[in-house]
């Protein structure tokens, strides 16, 4: 990973464990009272956010600043972009005030990837890019899992809802095949179609929630993500009905199975209040994981 964190798809199971094996170190600081070391003292980290966030911009700068490291955040809404700057001018703009890693998130799939070629200089951590890839999410949903389960291999992974928009679920999809699970993606016909299961190996896909909640150790609710579809392509009304994670439905699947979502959800669309806060969800502990998870991410980088 010489430039930054772009995809999971690119990273070697090795590499995904290092970030694993870092990320348990720094699970402990999250909960002492003094949580900052000066391990990236002097680095500075731009986080450069086209589209909304809550857990992911604010995480990666506590972050950075639990390492000692400096952040700035800048969102479209703010900035010289909404004055029509573009994408490449902007990120130019800010290399040329020598951030050690510009953290950036955008509705295209593949920005960062693009920009990573034009500003070879300046590492580029993706955020989520479009419907591509979210890489730091799988690492703190596979650290998530891992606090639970003592292994990825032969667990059965059920991703339920808009697949086919998500970039949770594909990268989710990439490192759990590159560990031996099974995934099942499930949805409408639209927002999961059959081709996903050719996405890594171990993945198929259904239509029929009870079938995909069957025997699974894990179970992720997807968000429907209506800013990424054209035209509705479910109607919303019948979307809780066929697709919505109820309490009832928890007795199909494995005992002690989790419930994961990576926020923000909507309760009583894709998930119940009853199951979002019961015990079976760990929906609170991603959000705490994902410091940890972007501390090593951080450090690999700015190292
Ligand atoms: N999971 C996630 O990416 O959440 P945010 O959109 O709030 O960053």
């Amino acid at each position: 990973m010489p430039n930054g964190l772009l995809d999971i798809e690119s990273l070697s199971r090795t590499e995904i464990e290092a970030l694993l094996e870092r990320a348990r170190y720094f699970q402990p600081w999250q909960r002492d009272k003094d949580k900052r070391q000066d391990l990236l003292k002097g680095r500075l980290m731009v986080n450069l956010f086209y589209e909304a966030s809550t857990r992911t911009r604010i995480s990666f700068e506590i972050a950075a600043k639990r390492l000692g490291a400096d952040a700035i955040s800048i969102t479209s809404s703010g900035s010289s972009v909404s004055k029509g700057e573009t994408l490449l001018d902007t990120v130019n703009t800010l290399g040329a005030m020598r951030p050690d890693a510009i953290v950036m998130r955008h509705s295209a799939s593949g920005a960062p990837h693009f920009l990573a070629k034009q500003l070879v200089e300046i590492p580029i951590i993706n955020a989520g890019d479009g419907q591509h890839e979210h890489p730091t999410q799988a690492l703190l949903d596979a650290l998530t899992i891992l606090d639970k389960r003592p292994t990825l291999e032969g667990l059965r992974v059920a991703i339920i809802g808009d697949v086919l928009h998500s970039r949770v679920a594909r990268s989710n999809v990439h490192l759990l095949s590159k560990f031996g699970a099974d995934v099942v993606l499930c949805g409408p016909a639209p927002l999961a179609p059959k081709e996903l299961a050719s996405i890594a190996a171990g993945v198929s896909v259904t239509h029929d929630m009870k079938e995909a909640l069957r025997e699974t150790d894990i179970i992720m609710m997807l968000r429907v993500q209506l800013e990424r579809q054209n035209e509705v392509s479910f109607p919303q009304v019948d979307y809780y009905r066929f697709y919505g994670l109820r309490l009832e439905h928890l007795g199909l699947a494995k005992q002690g199975a989790i419930v994961m979502h990576p926020g923000p959800m909507n309760r009583g669309k894709e998930i119940s209040t009853e199951v979002a806060d019961s015990s079976h969800s760990v929906i609170l502990s991603q959000v705490e994981n994902g410091i940890a998870i972007r501390m090593a991410v951080l450090e690999k980088v700015l190292s």
